[in-house]
């Protein structure tokens, strides 16, 4: 069953229905202002940090309810029976004859229709902007007049949202508003502390107001009843203390076919310490920086070409690379949905979502340095900043804070850091940067370590503590010891947690000097092969004078030797015989082997190995692929690991602590999916690799949405794994490395469409059904037009660019100046 469905030519995704099986939700915004909207218009906005700048209140936990957000209250002034409705369902749910919501590329619109009365809300961030639009269009398609009342409703909170939640002895207190000239300002603590404020402004006269929050409501009235609506009357309350709202009442009246446009502007606003009160001497908000801004989105031609361009906006970033394959899903992810969510997931990492609370986990080191991976070619510049901020949480030892906040770019200390694959991912990051963007330099920039002025050393130097901080912890098998954890952060093998409420992932009750993670050890050779060729690819750069490179190469003679070492020990020790091994636990044993009772095999080792090269020219990868197909796939997608614990396992941690199927223990993480549709394709396997890839594909898996339950134009985190009784069930949307590593996955490795140091590598590994593909790719400056024909079986590939034949599979890039090149790629 199916809840909506696409609008590919639009990119949208239409919703029908509002009582979807959880909210559905979408973001606004792209830069530095943001607002999670559900289909309902339920969820809030930030500034920059979900946490430190929340606008609007939200009730955590509140994944089906959504019970907050961005209130619009309709009111039929005429009716006898004082009928009154939420035009977006919520938090009315008065019944609707109509209900559409369009969730596209960073604006939500929401259409409904009662009573003869069709509301269209359109919300959305003007680029560049601080604020946020709901225009909304109201169309009067009774007989005769209408008379309205319009109300909008939102309830503060700009302060810190932990505090929210948990100190309200005090926030009971602070609350403070000033209403002026028509607009609603929130400047709770402004009087000490902070420069910004909130402001809810309206385009049309007010005839009435409130902003305590129970003036509006009633006592012991919820949001889907408010007293002031019902009675068509505001209090022009004055919020001082309590709960601090902006709602405003506006009445409108219509003649039969009329339409109305009002628009509603909430935003954030910064005053300069010394300009923050007028009179200066006074407690007054500063308004006359922000006025012209105000001004401004009131105006429905200003809203208007502030939405088109965020249209043209979405059309350039898309456009870098857009796909035409025989399979619509592919299609359809590439070119919509999956490139937007890594936009999305580039933004928030895993703070801000329905599941994720935007008060805990910052934004993640292992995390971001992944979701870089599917977000380079779309914002080049914006992927540097956030190497350079992610390099400079890096610690002296190598090691990195596992989470950072993103206003104040700090390691995150409850967390702190242990876990020992998250520098290696840097290396990945980094060089992939490079390799799309043939920026160098990136390698010279000072970048201090913990951000401690005076520690500072070129980005390079932290490339290769990377590499030095694997190799200082190697344990008695050779391999990487795990330390807190590896990927997998539920590993939890030097934890030994009795004591519940214990932090699976901070307690440590071993020294950490015993247990092994092989995982990190494919990792790790990954990432060593990646310095060798960054160091060789350099040195030409050099010669060529593309690159400065003041500083000292790790030599690469050495990295081999460490590369065959890691390689020697994980054939020694983490080879099972038809499958790679997982991990060594605290008592030397293995996880993930044929020995173990529960957990016999991983899917992680299996794809990082493979990805690192590991047995592809010997058969152990084709052979390991097997066991995966065998053992861990099924039609939902792979499972992490199988059999599944069916008890706690005080030595292996938070993995054993779920139940079976979920999550990780032996759920479908939808991120390692592609590492094994990548190693799949590594090996020539195209069938196999794209059946994969089509099993976790939310828009292939649109017509199971009632088992699904979450939307069907984003990856989610998990899907429910086999052992568990609703097989197949999707948790934790949005937020996840599985966006980019899908991407990732298909159009480099399936499509096979791969920036390299000297140009453009195009070596597609697809099914075998496949007549031909193309492709349309940015790369550094140029345009490519890949048409891919099949002309036999097989993945062997002739190219010709602009018509003259190419030696090998990368076409190098062309002379400066050149704009466009046409590839045909012949498979077979
Ligand atoms: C979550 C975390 C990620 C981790 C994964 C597996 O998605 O954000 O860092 O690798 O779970 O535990
Ligand atoms: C929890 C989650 C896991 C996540 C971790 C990070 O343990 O289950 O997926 O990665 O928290 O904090």
């Amino acid at each position: 069953m199916q809840f909506g469905y696409f609008d590919d030519t639009r990119r949208e995704y239409v919703i029908t229905q509002p009582d979807t099986p959880l909210p559905w939700i979408n973001y606004l915004g792209c830069e530095e202002y943001f607002g999670v909207i559900s289909n309902t218009a339920g969820g809030y906005s930030f500034y920059r940090d979900a946490r430190l700048r929340r606008l609007i209140r939200y009730r955590y936990n509140n994944a089906s309810l959504d019970s907050s957000g961005r209130c619009i209250y309709l009111r039929d002034d005429d009716s006898s029976g004082h009928l009154f409705w939420s035009p977006t369902w919520q938090p009315v749910r008065h019944p609707l004859d109509e209900y559409e919501c369009r969730h596209g590329l960073g604006y939500t619109i929401i259409r409904s229709k009662l009573a003869g009365i069709e509301a269209q809300i359109r919300f959305f961030i003007p680029l560049g902007e601080n604020l946020e639009i709901w225009e909304l269009t109201l169309t009067n398609q009774r007989e005769g007049p209408a008379n309205l009342s319009v109300f909008s409703a939102v309830e503060f909170c700009l302060w810190d949202a932990q505090d929210d939640a948990t100190n309200f002895q005090r926030n009971y207190s602070i609350g403070e508003v000033e209403v002026v000239d028509n607009i609603i300002y929130h400047k709770s603590e402004y009087r000490e502390r902070r420069n910004h404020f909130a402001y809810f402004a309206c385009s049309e006269p007010l005839v009435g107001y409130d902003t305590q929050r129970e003036a509006f409501l009633g006592s012991y009235r919820g949001w889907d009843s408010p007293q002031a609506v019902e009675k068509g009357q505001m209090s022009n309350s004055l919020a001082l203390g309590w709960q601090p709202i902006g709602a405003q009442h506006v009445k409108i009246q219509m003649k039969a076919g009329e339409q109305k446009k009002i628009i509603f502007v909430l935003g954030y606003h910064e005053n300069a310490q010394d300009e923050k009160f007028d009179p200066p001497d006074s407690q007054t908000i500063n308004k006359s920086t922000v006025k012209a801004v105000i001004a401004r989105y009131l105006q429905t031609n200003e809203v208007e070409k502030a939405f088109q361009a965020l249209r043209i906006y979405w059309d350039g970033l898309l456009g870098k690379l857009q796909v035409s394959t025989p399979d619509d899903h592919t299609n359809r992810m590439v070119n919509i949905w999956n490139a937007y969510q890594v936009m999305v997931t580039f933004n928030f990492s895993r703070s801000a979502s329905y599941f994720e609370s935007g008060i805990g986990r910052g934004m993640g080191f292992r995390d971001s340095n992944q979701d870089l991976l599917g977000f380079m070619h779309l914002i080049p510049e914006r992927a540097r900043a956030r190497i350079l901020d992610l390099a400079a949480t890096q610690l002296p030892s190598g090691g990195a804070y596992h989470q950072y906040q993103p206003l104040t770019n700090r390691g995150n200390n409850d967390i702190g850091s242990g876990f020992n694959d998250d520098p290696l991912w840097l290396i990945l990051s980094v060089t992939a940067y490079i390799k799309e963007t043939g920026d160098w330099g990136i390698l010279d920039v000072l970048v201090p370590y913990d951000n401690q002025v005076g520690t500072e050393e070129p980005l390079y130097g932290h490339l290769q503590h990377s590499i030095q901080y694997t190799l200082e912890r190697i344990g008695p098998h050779g391999l990487p010891l795990i330390g807190r954890a590896d990927w997998n952060d539920c590993l939890n093998l030097n934890c030994f947690s009795d004591q519940p409420g214990q932090s699976f992932q901070t307690t440590t009750n071993k020294d950490g000097k015993v247990a092994e993670s092989v995982f990190i050890a494919g990792l790790f050779v990954l990432a060593a092969r990646e310095m060798v060729e960054l160091g060789k690819k350099l040195e030409v750069a050099k010669k060529e004078g593309k690159a400065v490179g003041d500083f000292s190469l790790l030599p690469s003679p050495t990295l081999l030797q460490n590369i065959a070492e890691m390689e020697k020990a994980v054939w020694a020790a983490g080879w099972d015989g038809k499958w790679f091994r997982r991990a060594y636990d605290d008592f030397g044993r293995p996880v993930g082997s044929k020995e173990c009772e529960e957990g016999q095999i991983f899917i992680e080792p299996q794809g990082m190995c493979i990805m690192a090269g590991l047995g592809v020219e010997d058969g152990r990868a084709a052979l390991a692929l097997d066991s995966v197909f065998e053992q861990l796939a099924t039609p939902h997608g792979i499972v992490l690991h199988q059999p599944a614990y069916t008890r706690y396992y005080l030595h292996l941690g938070e993995i054993s602590s779920y139940p079976p199927g979920y999550k990780e223990n032996a759920g479908i993480f939808c991120h390692t999916n592609p590492w094994i549709m990548i190693a799949e394709a590594k090996i020539g396997h195209g069938d196999r690799a794209h059946d994969y890839y089509l099993r976790i594909n939310p828009s292939a898996r649109e017509n199971l949405s009632e088992l699904h339950r979450c939307e069907p134009y984003v990856y989610a985190q998990m899907i429910a794994g086999k052992d568990a009784p609703l097989h197949g069930e999707a948790k934790n949307s949005w937020l996840t490395g599985a966006a980019a590593w899908n991407y990732i996955a298909i159009t480099q490795w399936i499509l096979g469409i791969r920036p390299t140091y000297e140009g453009l590598e195009i070596k597609p590994v697809v099914p075998s059904g496949w007549k031909d593909f193309e492709v349309r790719r940015h790369f550094r400056g140029i345009r490519y037009l890949i048409r891919a024909e099949r002309r036999a079986t097989g993945n062997g590939v002739r190219l010709e660019a602009d018509g003259k034949s190419i030696e090998g599979t990368v076409i190098p890039v062309p002379p400066a100046g050149t704009k466009e090149v046409r590839v045909l790629a012949r498979i077979g």
